[in-house]
Order: C-alpha cells, then structure tokens, then sequence
C-alpha cells in the first residue's frame, strides 16, 4: 500500500486547477442508466471511486469510453440496454454512492435488487430514507439478507416526499427516479448543495423536467423517456475548500482556479474571520496568509448553505495552531472525529465530548507517522503536515486516492514537498 511523505514548513505558491466534483459526478454517472442514448460528462474527475462505480455500471450494461475532450478529462456512458438489475455486494460495499443505482435501475425496468452499502467508517449511515422515498413513488421494496429487492412492474408515480431532515443522498436518489415516474413529484425538505443543481441540470438536459433544485422545494414532471446529452460536472466544493485551507496552513499565497467562492462560501467566512486574505475572482479564488498566527474560530457542520462536514477535518486541522481555543461541532455524522487521535499524534491539544471537540491551539505541531481513517480525515492530517516540523508519513493512503485527483502532484506544483511512496507500508487490513 502506498503512502504519502510530507515535510512541513514550507510555504505554498501558484496555482492548483479544481477538478470535476467527485460526488456530483458519481451520481450524474448513474443518471447515464436513465436513458439508451449516450451521456458525455465533461470536467470529470479521474478517482479511485469513478473507477469502482464505472466497474458496477459496466456490469449492468454501460459501455464507459473515457477520453479527453478540449475541456479536460470526460466520460462517455452509453447504456442500450439493461443487462443486469442486479448489484452485488462486492461492488456496492466499496462505495456507499454505488447504491444510488437503485433508483435509475427501478425507474428504467421496474425491478432491482441491489445490496445495501459500505462506504466511510463515519457513523451508521443507514438508508431509510432512500427506500422511504422510493415506496412513496410506488416501489415494493423488500429487505434480505443484506440485499434490496424493488419492484414497481406498473413503473413508478409521482408523489409528494416530505424528508423529516436533509439527506444529501436521499435528495438525489428520489430525484433519478421520479424523472421517469408518471405525474408530478414534488421532493419537501429537500437537500440544497451544489450537486443537486448540477444533477438536475444534467437530467433537464437528458429532456426530464425538474425545477427548484437548489431550493428546498424540488418539482419534478416525470417524462416517458430520456434521451442522451453532454453536460459538465461542477466544480469539486470539497477540493477547493480542502485547497484552501491547506494554502492557509502552509501560508503563502494560492490561486485556485476552474472553481467558484459561492460553492465554499461558508468556509471562506470562518477562514476570513481566523486572519486569512481571500480574493473571489469570478471563477478562482485566491487564499494568502502572511506570517503570523491566525485566531481560533468556532465551526458548526450543517447541510449546504452551512459548512460542510466534509471540510470538517480539514478546519480542524487549520485550527491546530491557531492563537486560542475553538470548538467544532459536528451535527452531521455522528462518528466523525476519527482524525483527532492522529492530529493528537503531531502534537495537536484536542479533547472530544460528544459531538464537539474542543482545539487548544499550540505553537506548532512536530511531523509523525499517522494513518489515515476515512476520506476527508486523511486529508486534513496532510493539511496539518504541511505546517509541521519535520516529516510526516500518512499511511493507508487508500482513503485519499478515492476522492482527491493527483494530490501530491498539485501540492507539490506549488513547493510543497510532498512525494508518494509505492507499495511500502506493512502489514494493514
Ligand atoms: C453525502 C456525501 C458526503 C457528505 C454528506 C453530507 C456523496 C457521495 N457523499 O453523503 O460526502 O458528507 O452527503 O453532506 O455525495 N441518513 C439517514 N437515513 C438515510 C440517509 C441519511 O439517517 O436514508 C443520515 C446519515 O446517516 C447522516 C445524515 O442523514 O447522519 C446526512 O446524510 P446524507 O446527507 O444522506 O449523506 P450522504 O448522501 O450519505
């Protein structure tokens, strides 16, 4: 397994293009199902995770073609016919997102069963309210033996979903399969992050008929049909932030670009009020930090517009050093501080109560061996290695490879020393 070295302390200067946002295109991908006619996506990442879903996909009957077009990396995915509704365990246990092709599967051929999901250590993480939605557009849904069997053999029909609270994946599941269910449905409660947006843009593009994504309210008109499309995935929120907090740590001065401000506005806030120089271009932003210790600010995760848990680690981390005390609530996730007894191991002052941790920041944190535990959490003790002395090896770098594209690579365009060590760690899981 590989990992990944870094020796802090030197700051960071230039640019680091964003790429296609990793949850948006996974989802847009099981949209390609919907429809017989071929779906380009532009601006696609390339990550360990496009590549597990694509595998699922193919097994159902895609052909995914991946070249790359005038703008950048793209995938074209073509599904004539649905081979197999059926998504084993293997497949859907390495990514919680592969479960999403539940729905499009239902929605084109009236039956599915799909195993129910794996993904991030962060909590339980059940699906209730996917299958809770799916019911209300009139699925017959039963659970065995780790497995999802629905049926909706007279197709699926409109309804009113009203979600007792926000679900980023459950928003976007009712979504791909209402597009197809006959009459009107109209999603309460619904999630508002960018994602939703790009993926009813793309499915508007495929000929479906969604209005209000972004909103709280979604009104989808179901079509008999869907046909194909070119649509380019948004620009990853969740990089950028990640970027830019690790601009701040590092200090230097760092463009971000092929992204927007209004996607991490919530983050550049919190950054702006702990000391850090934002510029928002109009499709960049610029992160500068001179010497000098930035102020311990409080964090509350909370769905989009609020702050991202998924930038919660990354925050922490920044937090490690700053001149105070701050307290990071996570209302997310309930299991999502799994990164502190790693950032303890830098030298980091943090005491976990329930779902707040509480960071003393210190005057520097001192390079050590640490492993990564889940996605997001890996990259903030990258971000907190950027800062300190000495070296730090992140193991288990697994984690990071399935959601940040050529990492290293854009770390080090910008000074950072960073290099990724191949197939040398021991022993794991
Ligand atoms: C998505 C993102 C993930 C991000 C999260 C919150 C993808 C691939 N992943 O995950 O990176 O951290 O949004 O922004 O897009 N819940 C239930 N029942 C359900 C569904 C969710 O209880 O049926 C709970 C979850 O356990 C969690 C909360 O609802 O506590 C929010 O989860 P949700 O918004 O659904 O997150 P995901 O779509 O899984």
């Amino acid at each position: 397994m590989d990992q990944i070295a870094i020796v802090g302390g030197v700051p960071l200067v230039g640019e680091i293009p964003i790429s296609g946002a990793k949850n948006s295109a996974i989802k847009l991908m099981t949209a390609s199902l919907l429809t017989d006619e071929p779906l380009r996506l532009t601006n696609m990442p390339r990550l360990a995770d496009t590549r597990f879903l694509g595998k699922l996909l193919r097994r159902l009957g895609a052909e995914l073609t991946e070249s790359t077009g005038p703008n950048g990396p793209q995938t074209l995915l073509h599904t004539p016919e649905i081979v197999s509704a059926f998504a084993p365990y293997d497949l859907v246990r390495q990514m919680r997102a592969s479960f999403n092709v539940l729905g499009p599967l239902l929605a084109r051929t009236g039956h599915a069963k799909v195993s129910l999901p794996g993904g991030c250590a962060i909590g339980a993480r059940p699906v209730d309210l996917h299958l809770k939605a799916l019911e209300a557009l009139g699925a017959h849904i039963d659970l065995n033996e780790g497995y999802v069997y629905a049926q909706a053999p007279r197709g699926l029909r409109g309804a009113t979903i009203a979600f007792p609270f926000v679900s980023v994946g459950a928003t976007e599941h009712a979504m791909l399969a209402a597009v197809l269910a006959q009459g009107e449905t109209v999603l309460l409660n619904a999630a508002r992050e960018p994602e939703m947006v790009d993926l009813a843009d793309c499915l508007n593009a495929m000929g479906a008929k969604v209005e209000g994504a972004g909103t709280s309210t979604i009104r989808i008109v179901g079509v008999s049909r869907l046909h194909g499309a070119v649509h380019s995935v948004t620009p990853d929120r969740i990089e950028t932030g990640t970027y830019a907090l690790a601009a701040a740590m590092a200090g230097g001065e760092v463009r971000l670009t092929q992204t927007r401000a209004d996607l991490v506005e919530s983050l550049l806030l919190k950054m702006e009020a702990a000391g850090v120089e934002v510029g928002r271009g109009v499709d960049s932003v610029t992160i500068r930090r001179d010497g000098g210790r930035l102020r311990a600010v409080d964090v509350e995760t909370d769905p989009f517009p609020g702050f991202a848990t998924d930038l919660q680690a990354q925050f922490m981390a920044l937090m490690t050093t700053a001149d105070g005390v701050s307290v990071v609530r996570e209302t997310i996730f309930e299991n999502r501080f799994m990164h502190v007894p790693e950032l303890a191991r830098l030298g980091a002052d943090i005491t976990v109560s329930g779902g707040e941790a509480r960071i003393r920041g210190v005057e520097h944190l001192q390079g050590a061996p640490v492993m990564a535990t889940d996605l997001r959490a890996s990259v903030g003790l990258v971000i907190a290695a950027l800062a300190a002395r000495g070296e730090t090896v992140v193991n288990r770098v697994y984690h990071l490879d399935r959601g940040f594209e050529r990492l290293e690579e854009k770390l080090s365009a910008c000074g950072a020393r960073v290099r990724r060590l191949t197939g040398t760690e021991g022993g794991g899981d």
